[in-house]
């Protein structure tokens, strides 16, 4: 594998990242299957999952038929998927596999350093014909709550800490100029937040998130110890909800001519 020049924030030792990664999955996983089974996914399609965490996504297109490729800079926890070819490849920096009908990707592309280069990229490894599906987050909602602002300041010392590593907050909307700077037609793009309860799946994920940032962000001293723990107290109380991340959904399509 190629040298990366961007660090993944998410890329240390914590012990619970499959965890928060399944959780992740609970969460999403719904929407990105009902936009995958709307483009007929199946038999005879080669698929290409970049970033494929955990799986759940290379696991369901597979289940469904076509033939699968992921690929990860950490491909631990693709061991065992079955029907699925796994490749351990740097999307920002290594060359990738060709001729798929589908390449998908979902909270990835926000983590890499030249995303238009990256898109670019992932637009080569497809047929004409075939569909780009990208899906990040646009941040801008997330712990709106009905009472008022919900720990905007533990979520700007997350985000600032996702930044220093390359992450960017609005990279949902933006991969849409970047899919139709990269030559894609028939270029659509969809936002869908979910209402988090506390304590459910989807507060756990949240609250695992802090947890796996809280070292980074003490370190950066904008927030205190207190000031975390508050949060992840509120983030496990069934008596909150809020509004997530929108999840920004881009599909585009390779000409034929
Ligand atoms: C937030 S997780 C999302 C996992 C999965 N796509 C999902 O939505 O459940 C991001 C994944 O992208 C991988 N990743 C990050 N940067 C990458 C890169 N440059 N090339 C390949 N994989 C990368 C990480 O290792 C991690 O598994």
């Amino acid at each position: 594998m190629a040298e990366t020049a961007v660090r993944y924030v998410f890329g240390t030792s914590f012990e619970r990242e499959g965890e928060r990664l399944r959780l992740g999955e609970s969460l999403w996983d719904k929407g990105t299957k009902a936009t995958l089974a709307d483009l007929d996914v199946g038999p005879g399609w080669r698929c290409l999952e970049v970033g494929a965490g955990r799986g759940s996504i290379a696991a369901w297109l597979a289940g469904r038929g076509a033939e699968v490729t992921a690929v990860d800079l950490d491909v631990s926890r693709l061991v065992g998927l079955r029907g699925v070819d796994v490749r351990e490849l740097d999307i920002g920096a290594d060359v990738l596999p060709g001729d798929f009908d589908l390449v998908h990707g979902r909270l990835v592309m926000q983590h890499v350093g030249d995303r238009p280069a990256a898109v670019a990229a992932l637009c080569r490894s497809l047929r004409p014909g075939g569909h780009l599906v990208l899906e990040d987050t646009d941040t801008t909602s997330l712990f709106s709550h009905a009472n008022g602002p919900f720990h905007p300041e533990v979520k700007r010392a997350a985000y600032d800490v996702m930044a220093d590593a390359g992450y960017h907050p609005r990279c949902g909307l933006l991969d849409v100029d970047l899919v139709e700077a990269a030559g894609l037609v028939d270029v659509r793009a969809v936002g869908r937040a979910e209402v988090v309860r506390g304590g459910s799946d989807g507060g756990r994920w949240f609250a695992l998130w802090l947890a796996h940032l809280r070292p980074a962000m003490l370190a950066r001293g904008t927030v205190s110890e207190v000031d975390i723990d508050r949060a992840v107290a509120d983030l496990m109380d069934t008596r909150h909800r809020w509004l997530s991340q929108v999840m920004v959904t881009v599909v585009g399509r390779k000409d034929t001519g």
